[in-house]
């Protein structure tokens, strides 16, 4: 029986100009003397093991069609690593979350939303000097082209914003240079912080489109946060003032979404920025893929569902059942993850955020009581736990952004802003490390055959 080892990967071709000097790129995992064995019709290989920072292990398969003629089969992706990176790290079992080192928790009790921002981006807190020049630039840059500003005239009435956030994004690529044509790194900052910048405003007016409302622009006398709320809800003839909670609380949602690892828009935008496509249009990329119900989406459909239940009259004793009955096509929105198998720590931070937002803005909110009762029973159902079907970081976010003002529409906007300097640094660091095209391989069951030689 032939035992022949598939080779350790080949290195891939430097595709791209390392475009921002931030963080080194960590060291690649160093394959384990371990190796795993792949017998089939009576030949055998040995396959290198890959261990990562946290002590997870990946079976090594670049070379695999090459050295058997075979490829691996994973619909939806569940067990396939498909970059190495050092930016957030989650351990699904425990609960717990770090981007960049930096546990959730911590994040969010003790910085800003441009703070770690600037975490994602550059691999370190800023300094004090670091944050204003950051701040600055941001505020530089938050004013949309004159001629863009036309574009969102032409948005039926009614567009949902998510719709007009995606369609902006790829315009900016139109009137902003490329980041590819880059190199310095102040250069290279400077493209990073006008996309955060400007997807600010562009949000905000994606919102007064969809109200019939003039646009407000951003202001130099704001933070990042406030000036969000201020585009949003001041009006020519009613002034707005946000309050310090407020402002807290946004910042806190925003972190909450900031990084969240290789989930599905993420993935957008690495398969897109893999083609060589600038980060515009990568960053569009991710806008829609976030759009999907199971994906950012779900923050909306939780209200929805949350809406739904109380019109039908169900107690969430009712809700639970029904979504435990596979034949009712009904799902607990905002609950089930892809890698959390207990408790979302995103969502035990939400909840606490939104039962304190509800509280100081003495608002009564039956849904934040629905949803209390709904993880209750949940909790108690062994189809849930059996499952590991916990609160993610939509079931109480929705709630919070409800609570402070926010429509149910631009939920899944809000999130894209969160999560842009995520996107971002995953786009970057693709680019440094000159990842290959990503382009999967099939199992073809459809008509006709491929002649035999
Ligand atoms: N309600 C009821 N049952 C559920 C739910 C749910 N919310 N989520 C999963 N299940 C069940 C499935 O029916 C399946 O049951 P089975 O094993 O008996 O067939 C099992 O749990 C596993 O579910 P999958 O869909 O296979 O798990 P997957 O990892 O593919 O999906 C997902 C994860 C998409 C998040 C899923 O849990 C879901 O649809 N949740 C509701 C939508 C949601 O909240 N999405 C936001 C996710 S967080 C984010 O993206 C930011």
């Amino acid at each position: 029986m032939k035992n022949s080892s598939v080779p350790r990967r080949p290195k891939a071709p430097k595709a791209h100009p390392a475009p921002l000097d931030a963080t080194p790129p960590a060291p690649p995992p160093a394959p384990m003397a371990a190796k795993a064995a792949l017998s089939v019709g009576g030949k055998s290989w040995e396959l290198p093991i890959l261990r990562g920072a946290s002590g997870e292990r990946a079976i090594d398969v670049t070379d695999l069609r090459a050295a058997t003629g075979l490829v691996t089969y994973d619909p939806g992706l569940g067990n396939t690593a498909i970059c190495e990176s050092a930016i957030t790290r989650i351990d699904g079992d425990k609960g717990e979350l770090l981007l960049r080192g930096h546990p959730i928790e911590r994040l969010t009790d003790h910085c800003s939303f441009v703070e770690v921002a600037y975490l994602l981006l550059h691999g370190a807190l800023p300094t004090t000097d670091q944050r204003a020049r950051f701040s600055e630039l941001l505020n530089r840059h938050s004013l949309i082209h004159e001629d863009m500003r036309m574009f969102f005239r032409n948005f039926p009435e009614g567009a949902h914003p998510m719709a007009v956030l995606s369609a902006m994004v790829i315009s900016l690529s139109s009137f902003y240079p490329e980041l590819e044509a880059l190199s310095a790194k102040e250069e290279a900052d400077i493209t990073a912080t006008r996309l955060l910048s400007k997807l600010r405003t562009i949000a905000a007016f994606s919102y007064k489109k969809s109200v019939g409302e003039p646009f407000v622009y951003p202001s130099y006398k704001f933070s990042y946060c406030e000036n969000f709320l201020n585009m949003m809800f001041s009006t020519s003839v009613s002034p707005y003032r946000a309050k310090d909670c407020e402002i807290q609380a946004l910042n806190r949602l925003l972190i909450l979404h900031a990084d969240h690892e290789q989930n599905a828009s993420t993935t957008a935008v690495r398969l897109v920025g893999s083609t060589g496509a600038n980060l515009y249009a990568s960053i569009a990329a991710g806008c829609n893929a976030l759009w999907g119900p199971l994906h950012g989406g779900a923050n909306q459909a939780v209200i929805e569902m949350l809406e739904g239940i109380l019109a039908e009259g169900l107690t969430a004793k009712e809700a639970v059942r029904r979504a435990e009955d596979k034949n009712s096509g009904f799902r607990l929105m905002g609950f089930g993850h892809r890698v959390y198998k207990t408790t979302d720590p995103r969502a035990k931070i939400a909840k606490t955020l939104c039962r304190e937002t509800i509280r100081r803005k003495r608002l009564e909110e039956p849904l934040f009581h629905l949803a209390l009762e709904l993880e209750e029973e949940a909790a108690k159902s062994a189809y849930f736990t059996d499952r590991g079907l916990y609160p993610n970081v939509d079931f109480y976010t929705g709630l919070t952004y409800r609570a402070l003002g926010f429509p149910t529409n631009m939920f899944t906007v809000l999130f894209a802003l969160g999560r842009l300097p995520g996107w971002i640094a995953h786009w970057m660091e693709l680019k440094r490390s000159g990842a290959k095209l990503m382009r999967p391989r099939q199992l073809y069951v459809g008509p006709g055959k491929i002649p035999s030689k």
